[in-house]
């Protein structure tokens, strides 16, 4: 049975940033109740109602997957290591973005699926890229002339943005190789939990996965989770290692202690996201009174990173251009565009982050470490960050 444990209010699509803020353009924007439910039968947090897919995935998803440093460290090592553990002959990937992960492989040997057209246009230059939704007929599309079947499906911040989970569970099944490995990348259910990052919550991340849920989930579809890894990228993650219930692997003692950490955290207990969801309320309230408290100060206040993140906190808080003067981003297609449904201009770091700024809201929070080491000169002439993770407080 699903049970709502948090609402997030209504909200914008997270990466919709918008061109103009004309009457026209902001009568226009899209906005959606963000209802966040648990399965007792499964463990499963997800969205109560998803967006639909087609109105996210457009030709102008702005989200670019290699904008940092940290990403292209973390594909490009990721990539090395399963080459070298299952050494795959055919591979796979779900969302690929902007071919971040895809580069370090022999072009090939390598399979695209991006539904973002703009996405899939920079990667069908060296892959073959099929710019379409991951579903069934897509998977019986890529096998069908196939001698073998897939070894290694990679798929990172991608299935959990899926809304038919079902469809998207037995198309892997269907493309993969008798002893081939489904590696799935997601943010940590728990990470989110002892972190208050509500802002993982967003029309894209229609589910939020555990390791108890996922195990409980690939069942039906006559696949197995053998392994899991803790990772640092999103504020989080997790890696999971699915195989066919037949395939040579063995379920590892990693798994094992990772399960029963889940367990003694009560992420199968309903109680534990209704004590969450107050405190996200804590923080909302506290996190809105630090910025009040400073402009009663007359100071000026930015945002670092145009995050989807950010659309969360900024819609579910309140918070606007009374606040915030900009916010600056790296992306150079988010430059001279407005935050959604908050509006506020989004400029680049060359113009926004210098001597009049006091504050920075750290929007990028997952990214603390690299932004804390480029911004250490200016921190020392004294811009000081705000962070709500894991609760509000300048650091
Ligand atoms: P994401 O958290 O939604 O993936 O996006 C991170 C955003 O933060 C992305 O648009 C790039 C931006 N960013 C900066 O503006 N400066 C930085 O130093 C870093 C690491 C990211």
């Amino acid at each position: 049975m699903k049970k709502i444990f948090l609402n997030l209010g209504r909200q914008p699509l997270a990466n919709s940033f918008l061109k103009d803020i004309s009457k026209k353009t902001i009568k226009r924007e899209f906005f959606y109740n963000l209802k966040i439910c648990f399965d007792t039968s499964n463990f499963l947090v997800s969205i109560q109602r998803p967006v639909n897919p087609k109105k996210q995935y457009t030709n102008e998803y702005a989200h670019r997957a290699s904008e940092s440093q940290t990403m292209r460290t973390a594909f490009k090592n990721i990539a090395f290591n399963l080459k070298k553990k299952f050494r795959p002959s055919t591979i796979l990937e779900i969302g690929s973005n902007d071919g971040v992960f895809l580069k370090n492989f022999n072009p090939k040997k390598v399979i695209a699926v991006e539904p973002c057209k703009n996405l899939a246009n920079i990667t069908k230059k060296k892959f073959k890229t099929y710019p379409e939704f991951w579903n069934l007929k897509l998977s019986k599309k890529i096998t069908k002339n196939k001698q073998r079947k897939i070894d290694l499906v990679f798929s990172a911040n991608t299935i959990s943005h899926i809304p038919n989970l079902k469809e998207s569970l037995s198309s892997l099944y269907n493309v993969l190789s008798e002893n081939g490995v489904i590696v799935i990348e997601d943010p940590s259910l728990l990470s989110i939990l002892k972190n208050n990052s509500y802002d993982q919550f967003y029309d894209e991340h229609v589910y939020v996965f555990s390791a108890i849920a996922i195990k409980c989930l690939v069942k039906d579809y006559n696949l197995r989770l053998f392994d899991v890894d803790k990772i640092s990228t999103h504020g989080g993650s997790l890696r999971y290692y699915i195989c066919k219930n037949t395939a040579k692997y063995k379920s590892t003692s990693k798994l094992k202690k990772y399960l029963e950490t889940e367990k003694k955290n009560n992420l199968n207990k309903f109680e534990t996201y209704k004590k969450f969801s107050n405190r996200v309320k804590k923080s909302k309230k506290n996190l809105y009174e630090l910025f009040k408290k400073i402009k009663r100060q007359n100071k000026k206040i930015i945002s670092y990173g145009a995050t989807y993140k950010s659309t969360t906190v900024f819609n579910y808080c309140k918070i606007d251009n009374k606040i915030f003067d900009y916010v600056t981003d790296t992306t150079k297609n988010k430059q001279g565009k407005f935050t959604p449904g908050t509006h506020i201009p989004i400029i680049s770091p060359e113009r926004g982050i210098n001597e009049t700024v006091d504050y920075a809201f750290l929007g990028a929070w997952n990214f603390k470490k690299e932004i804390l080491k480029k911004e250490k000169e200016r921190i020392k002439s004294g811009l000081k960050f705000i962070t709500h993770v894991p609760y509000p407080r300048i650091i």
